[in-house]
């Protein structure tokens, strides 16, 4: 079982680094990772094994975040609507964005930074993603193109980064972490967590 504690975190260099497309079908190794980024995550929505197990909460977990480097993710969120998005994802590609722009007021979370970092990071508002999508409960694997829009576009597009070696920080404007550009709009979202 994936404890806080075997997250690699920001001064671990493997999280700057390229993680590798998997073959498909996958194998039963990758398959069980799957199943144990998702373990993890939905973990973080029990509070009493939050307690037991010392676990913070996130909405995705990327496989390079427990130190393998393979373009596999799970999330596991709730939009600003309270829709559910939860699946595992392999060997995305996001094929299209808009050129609006969408932010979280707060600022992004990592569990692989153990720190508050000040500053805002600006995504495309709407993604088209293309990937495998592997179900959890009848453990299948299908292609698709799916849209996102808000803030499951900016998890998902988080956890994207992370298979590119890209951590949120680094796309903070380093000279003004607060500015907002005239084509960004913060997201309306009355949750508590938004770690990735
Ligand atoms: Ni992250």
């Amino acid at each position: 079982m994936i404890l806080y504690k075997d997250i690699i975190k920001e001064d671990d260099q493997r999280l700057y680094q390229k993680s590798k497309e998997v073959e498909i079908p996958l194998t039963d190794e990758d398959i069980k990772l799957l199943h144990d980024l998702n373990e993890y995550l939905e973990n973080g929505y029990n509070d009493e094994l939050v307690k037991e197990l010392e676990i913070r909460p996130g909405v995705g977990l990327a496989s390079v975040q427990i130190g393998v480097l393979k373009r596999i993710f799970v999330i596991y969120a709730y939009n600003e609507k309270g829709e559910l998005f939860h699946f595992g994802v392999v060997n995305p590609k996001i094929i299209s964005e808009s050129t609006e722009l969408t932010f979280l007021p707060t600022g992004e979370g990592c569990l692989s930074v153990d720190r508050d970092v000040e500053g805002l990071v600006h995504r495309p508002k709407r993604i088209t993603a293309k990937f495998h999508k592997y179900d959890f409960k009848t453990k299948k694997l299908e292609e698709v193109t799916m849209k996102f829009e808000n803030y499951i576009a900016i998890v998902f597009q988080h956890e994207y980064d992370h298979l590119n070696g890209i951590m949120f920080m680094d796309r903070i404007d380093k000279i003004n972490p607060f500015f907002v550009p005239e084509n960004s709009k913060p997201i309306l979202f009355a949750g508590e967590d938004t770690e990735e």
